[in-house]
């Protein structure tokens, strides 16, 4: 019997009604995995108020010890529960087991610090005349409705949950469509932690236009941290400034360019351009999906970078040689391959890629790793978000040049920079309009460094100190030293 995931709402598990259950499909063989339960604007608003009742209740009793301790339990329990996790994830996403199982150890990671943290938040005291003694508290924002995307579901899930509890907030968590499994485990390992009040964690999945949007418009939410879309990420600044001006972080799309000066250390160079847009199948919103390269190497680069993808094993994601497993599903494929159809009709060159495997793979959402060379910066397919196995190389000039596109898409999430000289690479760095960069290097994150982009990629930052102060209230408080009249009248 294929399970059924039930809605997490106030400490109960809340089966959803057969006739709207949505089915959870194992990407990579198109079988059934379970199928989840879709909650109602009603529903959504059960677990609205089981947050708000917890954060007035029992959590907002807690000190930052206890919440600390909480968080650091969580990660010991998904530690324990590792091997599982990561196998749950695989069949959730499709993702190689052991990006999965990295996956699962940067979660654990992700409770521990916020573990740490929650006894170092601390106010200020601000520098007033004598007569006065001015404090900045910081409280926190209350709570908060979380909207996350299916690349990375469980790590994606505590990223939002971990800074929140740390600040003492509470939560209404919303997995994507395609990939509840394993934040549903994740509800079944809270359910009843010791230190951990019902109410604090709710996690609800469903439709993003019904159980998102009821998150982004209920006046009893205060907050929204999203990651998704530029798109849907619009909608929810929109259905706060409607509502009630609810604090808002949004963690969106990218288009990050991979730059490469001819001096660059050659291996590493070519395997960061592919390693860089080819991880998690290239779903990952800070995939270096642009290929910038200096001239003078450009053919011999890209004949390099070709045979290098070439050689990634793509097929299923249990068998450890893997290294790309199939898309989320088969209709993100298909909005993929529209990206490989507009890239051939704009005139750039396909040097690989493009094609749905078959054989003992066509029954899975596969996507070969796809290459287009020769692209001009303002095509289609070196603009828009692609978000799957594709990249497009785009040669350049010199340093201006290189900047110059790499500023030019609307986007600002990361960008790289791959030189020996180290004078270039800080005027690159300091040039880039993006919230991350890397110097030699193409996409390592850690929890410990702040992480969210500029422009249309978002607003405000994840992770690190920074990622706590978006579940942080601000208030001023000012203390009289004196117990005389002002005389003013
Ligand atoms: P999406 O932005 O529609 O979905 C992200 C989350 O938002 C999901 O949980 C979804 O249910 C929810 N959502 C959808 N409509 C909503 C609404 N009206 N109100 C509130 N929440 C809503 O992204 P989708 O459709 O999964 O993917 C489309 C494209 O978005 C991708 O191809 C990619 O370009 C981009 N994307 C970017 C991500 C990132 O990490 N920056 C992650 C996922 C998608
Ligand atoms: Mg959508």
């Amino acid at each position: 019997m294929t399970e059924k995931l039930p809605l997490y709402i106030g400490g109960r598990f809340v089966e959803g009604s057969d006739a709207s259950l949505q089915d959870v499909v194992n990407p990579a063989t198109g079988a059934l995995l379970a199928r989840a339960a879709r909650a109602t604007a009603a529903e959504t608003g059960a677990a609205v108020a089981a947050a708000r009742a917890a954060f007035e209740g029992e959590w907002s009793a807690t000190t930052a010890q206890q919440r600390g301790q909480v968080l650091f339990e969580i990660a010991r329990q998904l530690r324990e529960r590792a091997a599982d996790l990561a196998r749950l994830e695989t069949e959730n996403v499709g993702k190689p087991l052991a990006e999965s199982e990295f996956d699962v150890a940067d979660a654990a990671s992700c409770f521990e610090y916020y573990g740490g943290l929650a006894t170092k938040i601390t106010g200020e005291v601000n520098p007033v005349p004598d007569d006065a003694l001015s404090l900045t508290l910081k409280e926190p924002v209350g709570v908060c409705g979380q909207i996350i995307p299916w690349n990375y579901p469980l790590l994606m899930a505590a990223w939002k949950i971990a800074p929140a509890l740390c600040a003492g907030c509470t939560v209404v968590l919303k997995p994507a469509e395609a990939t509840p499994a394993t934040a549903m485990e994740l509800a079944k390992l809270l359910d009843g932690m010791a230190g951990l009040p019902k109410g604090v964690v709710n996690i609800v999945t469903g439709d993003g236009p019904v159980v998102g949007a009821a998150l982004a418009t209920s006046p009893d939410v205060d907050k929204v941290a999203f990651t998704g879309s530029t798109k849907i990420g619009r909608t929810i600044l929109r259905a706060a400034a409607d509502t009630n001006m609810k604090r808002v972080t949004l963690e969106l799309g990218g288009k990050s360019p991979n730059i490469f000066f001819a001096d660059a250390n050659w291996e590493a160079a070519v395997e960061g351009a592919v390693f860089g847009v080819f991880v998690n199948q290239g779903e990952v919103c800070s995939a270096g999906s642009r290929i910038l390269v200096e001239r003078s190497i450009h053919k011999r680069f890209v004949e390099a970078v070709v045979e290098k993808a070439k050689a990634i094993r793509l097929g299923d994601p249990f068998d450890r040689a893997t290294k790309m497993g199939p898309l989320v599903t088969a209709a993100h494929r298909e909005r993929v391959m529209g990206y490989v159809a507009q890239g051939q009709r704009e005139g750039a060159k396909l040097v690989l890629g493009g094609k749905k495997p078959g054989g003992s793979l066509a029954s899975g959402a596969f996507l070969e790793p796809t290459i287009f060379d020769e692209v001009a910066p303002d095509m289609v397919i070196a603009q828009e978000e692609i978000f799957g196995p594709v990249v497009s190389v785009i040669p350049f000039d010199d340093e201006t040049h290189a900047v110059t596109i790499a500023n030019g898409t609307p986007y600002g999430l990361a960008g790289a920079v791959w030189t020996r000289d180290i004078y270039r690479a800080f005027r690159v760095v300091k040039k880039l309009r993006a919230g991350i960069v890397w110097v030699n290097h193409m996409q390592p994150t850690y929890v410990e460094a702040p992480w969210g982009g500029m422009k249309m990629s978002g607003v405000g930052r994840e992770l690190g100190r920074y990622g706590v102060e978006g579940y942080l209230e601000v208030k001023q408080v000012h203390v009289n030293l004196t117990d005389k009249p002002m005389g003013w009248y």
